[in-house]
């Protein structure tokens, strides 16, 4: 007998095959019984014929009840109707675990009762799907960094460091001293760029933001290549050709979960390099014409900017050269204004926001050591950062991705809160 896999089906096509599985749903009549098979690779449906099968097997088919678990024996056939392509006609069906009162039911369910539910709720057919593409998104970024000369590097995950300001650090005591959950590997990436050329981190970061908005986790995962010699402009083509590598990745190899989820693939399919460029003077003027009285020149942008901004593309836009004083110490200023820096974030299409933060840095030292002192940082905590600046300095720059904007905008998910297998949000640290 062979074992497969939900997903490994279509490769027996008329051969008989046991299959471990869960039953996610369940139809039967007097003559015939639907099972919705699920194992964790696929979903199928398995199809049971009364007059065909031992009637103890019937039977158990009839009485089985949501989420047991059972290894199932059935003739692999096509079935053009469903999205799988494939259906199971079973001929037994051998119970493993018999579940009770399993909570989340075919009906509607509120959100918090799902989130309460998570560990569970990870088994449906949408969640399912939306961890799918996430593993995608990290198998295509292993494999474009690593066709792109990147070595990945992880960066220490407690620091004495504040990357992205002071305000929204996790403290905790390291033995005695004061240490913080990282907010950001940029600076050790920096470190290890002038070591290997050009490196990618990726790894969780952590930011005690008081904000409950649909685009925020105060843990996330975020991807941070950092390239030494490479300069403003160059970082904004590895960023375009590393996004549009993605999404044309997850349109190959996540067809059947686009389906389920229901996303709009024509939107997808657009995404190819180069993406559109904007510079923040430019977006200030754009707004203004839309309407938006309240912002000025300095401000930084909310979501309805953004999302404003975004809808006149139908790609990813870059807006570029913030002024310096809205962004952090460490970014490159621009060689003619010393108001605004060499950054860009990246807002992605469809009111998703941004889902990068990049720049050049600084790499002259005595600029460096001004900038720390001006945002009063510890110049003890960042002495081996500019050190960096002390031995064959080099113009350098990088970029930050955010993972699960990035999950939430390619399967079109309203909320993080979807993208990431167990979500820290404000007030939840359950399940
Ligand atoms: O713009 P951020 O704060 O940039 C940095 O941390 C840089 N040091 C990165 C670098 O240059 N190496 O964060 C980068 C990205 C954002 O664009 C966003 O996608 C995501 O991280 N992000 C969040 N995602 C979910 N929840 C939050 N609270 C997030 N904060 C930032
Ligand atoms: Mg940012």
């Amino acid at each position: 007998m062979i074992k497969a896999t939900i997903a490994e089906l279509p490769k027996y096509v008329d051969k008989e095959v046991k299959v471990g599985a869960w039953i996610a749903n369940k139809r039967s009549s007097g003559k015939i019984a639907f099972l919705q098979l699920r194992d964790g690779s696929g979903f199928v449906q398995g199809v049971i014929v009364k007059s065909d099968v031992e009637e103890e097997v019937f039977q158990t088919a009839k009485a089985i009840t949501q989420e047991s678990s059972v290894y199932v024996t059935g003739t692999v056939q096509k079935d053009e109707r469903s999205p799988f392509g494939y259906e199971l006609l079973v001929s037994n069906v051998e119970l493993i675990h018999a579940s009770t009162d399993y909570p989340i039911t075919p009906k509607e369910h509120g959100t918090e009762f799902l989130m309460d539910n998570r560990h569970l709720w990870l088994r449906s057919k949408r969640q399912h799907a939306v961890m799918k593409v996430r593993n995608e998104i990290i198998r295509a970024t292993y494999e474009f960094f690593n066709e792109n000369g990147f070595s990945k590097v992880d960066p220490p995950i407690l620091t004495g460091s504040a990357p992205e300001g002071t305000t929204e650090l996790f403290a905790t005591k390291y033995f005695d001293e004061d240490a913080y959950l990282s907010q950001s590997g940029q600076l050790y990436m920096e470190a290890a760029a002038m070591a290997l050329g050009k490196v990618f981190s990726f790894g969780p970061t952590f930011r005690a933001e008081k904000s409950k908005t649909r685009r925020h986790l105060i843990e996330f995962w975020m991807i941070e290549p950092e390239m030494a010699f490479v300069e403003f402009e160059e970082n904004l083509e590895v960023q375009e050709q590393y996004v549009s590598y993605v999404v044309q990745s997850v349109l190959k190899n996540c067809q059947l979960e686009l389906k389920t989820l229901g996303r709009d693939v024509s939107k997808l399919e657009k995404i190819t390099a180069p993406f559109p460029r904007i510079s923040y003077d430019d977006a200030i003027t754009f707004l203004h014409e839309k309407g938006f009285d309240d912002i000025e020149w300095g401000d930084d942008f909310g979501s309805p900017h953004e999302t404003a901004i975004a809808e006149s593309f139908d790609k990813p836009v870059f807006i570029t050269h913030y002024p310096t004083k809205i962004k952090p110490f460490y970014m490159q200023p621009h060689p003619e204004r010393e108001d605004v820096v060499l950054c860009a974030d990246l807002i992605a299409p469809e009111g998703y926001g941004e889902i990068i933060g990049g720049s050049e840095r600084i790499h002259d030292m005595d600029l460096l050591s001004k900038r720390v002192e001006e945002h009063q940082l510890d110049p003890e905590t960042y002495k081996w950062y500019l050190e960096l600046r002390q031995y064959g300095s080099v113009p350098h720059s990088g970029f930050g991705l955010g993972l699960e904007r990035t999950v939430a905008w390619i399967t079109g998910v309203e909320h993080v809160r979807e993208t990431i297998p167990f979500p820290r949000l404000l007030n939840r640290l359950y399940p």
